[in-house]
């Protein structure tokens, strides 16, 4: 099999990327939370390509990745929450969701047709890097094949996406390991995904608690399906003891194959989190973790356990 190229994280492999960018190919490119699959967004051909390359549903809108505020407000409708939120956790693990503006240029297909967009300053060195190279708006999804789990190494990129992506910016592994949180900025604050921010501090910056999603409403989201993030086998959760030929993930003071933080840190846990699982989805067995708690990160950890082990159709 071919592999895609992997480039230094120096200024030689960024140049590379931003050119690869400018040409509509597809970049794999590291931040704090996961790797993005990246493509100028203001291109739709290359966004198609996203789609394309990852086998992901076409009425999925990705999220937009500028270096600042500034130029966030070139593409978005700005507002009171969105100020008070970005100035308290950009760059970060935190994506907005705002009116796109007329004269935003960005291509239709990323935002899957909606009148919002999903905006993100991320705060990896080599992402700010890029993007400002790039001097655009670019498109990322997690770059991992639909439904799989999601990438938080060069390596994992390349098992999931071989060369359906030209290249990959090699910034080893992601800091924070689960993705963005996501909320939307516009009307009341509602949270739509838990992430990397937990949702108590954005409380604590808004100063009230956030209204969460309904269930009722139409899907939008791939990482608000049930059956996401999905190894190949089954996966256990909430074990209190293991079965025999189970792949294992603890947590905490708990004997396993794999422990998320034998410490019991949340912090620890959610960087932990996709790589274990990749490893442990490895073996062909199915797999058990142990409980986790669900405050701080432990939200986003059990959020994306839970789609993990959802029935799969
Ligand atoms: O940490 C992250 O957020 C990573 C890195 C690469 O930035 N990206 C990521 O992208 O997780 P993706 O495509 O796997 O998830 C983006 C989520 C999807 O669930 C999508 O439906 C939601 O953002 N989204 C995007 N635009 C939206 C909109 N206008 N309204 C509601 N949800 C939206
Ligand atoms: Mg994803």
């Amino acid at each position: 099999m071919s592999h895609p190229s992997r480039l230094s994280a120096d200024q030689s492999g960024i140049t590379e990327a931003a050119r690869l960018l400018r040409q509509g190919a597809l970049v794999a490119l590291p931040t704090e939370t996961v790797y993005g699959l990246g493509a100028d967004a203001r291109n739709d051909r290359a966004v198609a390509r996203i789609f394309e390359a990852k086998g992901r549903p076409s009425f999925n809108p990705l999220i937009v990745h500028v270096p600042d505020v500034d130029a966030a407000r070139a593409y978005v409708q700005w507002t009171r929450t969105a100020e008070i939120l970005a100035s308290a956790f950009w760059p970060g693990a935190l994506t907005l969701v705002l009116p796109l503006r007329a004269d935003s240029g960005i291509a239709p297909l990323v935002s899957a047709g909606l009148a919002t967009v999903a905006v993100r300053v991320p705060a990896h060195p080599l992402a700010q890097a890029l993007l400002r190279e790039f001097g655009g708006p670019v498109a990322a999804p997690s770059a991992n094949r639909s439904g799989q789990i999601s990438p938080t190494t060069p390596d994992h990129v390349a098992q999931s996406l071989g060369t359906r992506v030209a290249a990959i910016l090699d910034g080893g592994p992601c800091p924070v390991g689960v993705e963005s949180t996501i909320v939307e900025a516009s009307g009341t604050p509602r949270l739509l995904r838990p992430g990397g921010i937990p949702a108590e501090a954005l409380e604590q910056a808004l100063g009230h608690p956030l209204a969460i999603r309904d269930g009722s409403e139409a899907i939008s989201a791939p990482g608000q399906l049930r059956s996401h993030y999905a190894p190949a086998e089954t996966v256990r959760l909430n074990a209190a003891d293991w079965r025999e030929g189970e792949a294992t993930l603890g947590f905490g003071k708990v004997a396993a194959d794999l422990n998320l933080s034998p410490s019991g840190d949340l912090t620890e846990a959610a960087a932990n989190l996709f790589g274990h699982l990749h490893t442990l989805d490895a073996t062909g067995r199915p797999i058990a973790v142990s409980p986790i708690p669900m405050h701080g990160l432990g939200a986003a950890i059990n959020d994306r356990l839970s789609r993990a082990a959802a029935p799969r159709d």
